[in-house]
């Protein structure tokens, strides 16, 4: 039997946090040999907002790297950069021309964006969940691991796909969101009731794959807490919870097991142990992501690779569109 076939993509917008890894990538490795998986670098969604050439090309290359070095394998799935592949932006354009204003100004990352744009309000941004559909639709996608925030976003997806079908006859598969249920929010390690974010201003409240040993012992360190002194689960506690759910997820130690072994110790020594778990589990991401950006060439091959990979199954998909729009074929002389 054919396996079901997942796609996801994040953005190059900066580096990958903490939360990025054990809400998103560490999950998208548990799938790659159960499921025919597609992750693109979607670099066409991220100049949506202002970005530097030279940073984003940078950006791109790296984040193609963490994906690697967090255990993505490039044989078992297809990895690419999702400007390779130009079926994306043909067939945006087609579901374009199917998309309401209405339903596109009713999307709530737009309405955010376009309030912190005001100045740079640009169509992009509008139809930026057109493209999301045309990356999920093209691959016929049977799940799409997202987080809450995209709920909207895959809702689009399945409506074109569904209107698309309906006026022209079945082309393509409706995909699913796949959440998993363990997966929690890791939250801001300054403001414990918002989620880690690497677009927070303030650099100590996420911890990136990527930060070197003393880096992330200063930020746990400084890490906000409460001054009630007992290590114990509650959301009153925001901070210790936040510190002990993390701990929890990279030492495979229930939450109970962990506030047993720190009762009547105090945050220090929980905060100390924790860098070294954060340490330890990150190191062999990092080590492996300072390697590959030395090896240019292997990473070329992969993003080679998974270009022609891709191409393959997005054109099949973008022939059968085109056709049953009534565009002519191209022939070839
Ligand atoms: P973003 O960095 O917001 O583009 O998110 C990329 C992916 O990582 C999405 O699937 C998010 O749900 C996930 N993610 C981002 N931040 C967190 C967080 N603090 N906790 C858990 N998952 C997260
Ligand atoms: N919009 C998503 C985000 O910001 C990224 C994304 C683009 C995506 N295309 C996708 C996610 C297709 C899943 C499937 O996180």
């Amino acid at each position: 039997m054919d396996k079901k076939v997942i796609f996801s993509g994040a953005q190059p917008s900066g580096k990958m946090t903490l939360g990025n890894y054990l809400g998103a990538i560490q999950n998208w490795t548990k799938l790659q040999d159960e499921y025919d998986c597609f992750y693109s670098v979607v670099d066409l969604h991220a100049i949506t907002v202002p970005q530097v050439a030279k940073d984003l090309r940078a950006n791109t290359i790296g984040l193609l790297a963490q994906y690697l070095a967090c255990g993505l394998d490039p044989e078992k799935n297809t990895i690419f950069i999702q400007s390779h592949v130009s079926a994306h932006t043909e067939l945006m354009w087609i579901l374009n021309t199917m998309s309401y204003m209405g339903e596109l100004s009713r999307m709530t990352q737009f309405k955010d964006k376009s309030q912190k744009n005001e100045l740079n309000l640009n169509a992009g941004l509008f139809t930026y969940p057109v493209l999301m559909a045309s990356d999920i639709l093209l691959y016929q996608t049977d799940l799409v691991p997202v987080g809450q925030d995209q709920k909207q976003h895959l809702e689009l997806a399945r409506d074109l796909a569904t209107r698309f079908n309906y006026k022209y006859s079945d082309t393509f598969k409706i995909p699913e969101p796949y959440i998993p249920k363990e997966v929690g929010r890791v939250m801001s390690l300054q403001e414990p009731i918002k989620k880690m974010s690497k677009s927070d201003e303030n650099e100590n409240a996420y911890i990136l794959l990527i930060d070197d040993a003393d880096t992330i012992k200063r930020k746990i360190k400084r890490s906000v807490t409460d001054s009630l002194g007992v290590i114990s689960y509650n959301d009153e506690q925001a901070g210790i919870k936040n510190l002990l759910e993390i701990y929890s997820k990279l030492s495979n130690k229930t939450i109970e097991e962990l506030v047993s072994m720190y009762e009547g110790k105090g945050y220090g020594v929980l905060k100390e142990d924790l860098s070294e778990v954060i340490i330890e589990s990150l190191r062999p991401i990092r080590e492996k992501y300072l390697d590959l950006l030395n090896n240019k060439d292997y990473l070329e091959t992969v993003y080679a690779n998974g270009a022609n990979r891709a191409e393959k199954v997005a054109r099949k998909t973008l022939r059968k569109v085109y056709k049953k729009v009534g565009l002519i074929e191209r022939k070839f002389i």
